[in-house]
């Protein structure tokens, strides 16, 4: 019962909302993630966060994420930062991304949060080329 209210509840959001186990393996994918990305939620699940962005990340996000796990110094988590997806289609584009620690008896989890911007940078673009 709780875990399908938490899910109806993230469904509901506008924004992206991923959650990852602490090897980066998809645990939650939420509608808005799939629309932004492109992939439903059961082609994701279980597979690495690192599917969702583009080279050189993919290759390194393990790395961040052993990194952290070993020193406890976020760069990202707190602090949010713009950084590139990469969608079903091979298509890249910039997003905001937020990322969240949960802590369950011992088990760490992540949460990310996921905004699309290509819009706002489409936007500065065409306000750059008019001045
Ligand atoms: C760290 C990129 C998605 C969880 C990082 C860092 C980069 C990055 C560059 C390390 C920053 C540094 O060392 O300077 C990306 C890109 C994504 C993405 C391009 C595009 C899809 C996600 C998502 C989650 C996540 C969706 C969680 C669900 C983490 C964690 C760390 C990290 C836990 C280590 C903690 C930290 O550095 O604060 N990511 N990430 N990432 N990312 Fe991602």
């Amino acid at each position: 019962e709780s875990e399908e209210h938490t899910r109806a509840i993230l469904n509901t959001a506008v924004d992206g909302i991923i959650t990852i186990d602490e090897h980066g393996l998809i645990e939650q994918f939420n509608k808005a993630a799939e629309q932004i990305f492109g992939y439903r939620a059961e082609e994701v699940i279980g597979e690495n966060v690192k599917i969702l962005m583009p080279s050189p990340y993919r290759e390194e996000h393990d790395g961040y994420i052993e990194r952290y796990l070993r020193t406890g110094e976020a760069r990202i988590i707190g602090i949010g930062r713009e950084v590139e997806g990469q969608r079903k289609d091979g298509s890249v584009f910039p997003m905001e991304l937020g990322v969240g620690e949960m802590n369950f008896g011992g088990e760490t989890k992540f949460t990310g949060f996921v905004h699309d911007i290509s819009d706002r940078r489409e936007l500065e673009e065409r306000v750059r080329r008019s001045e």
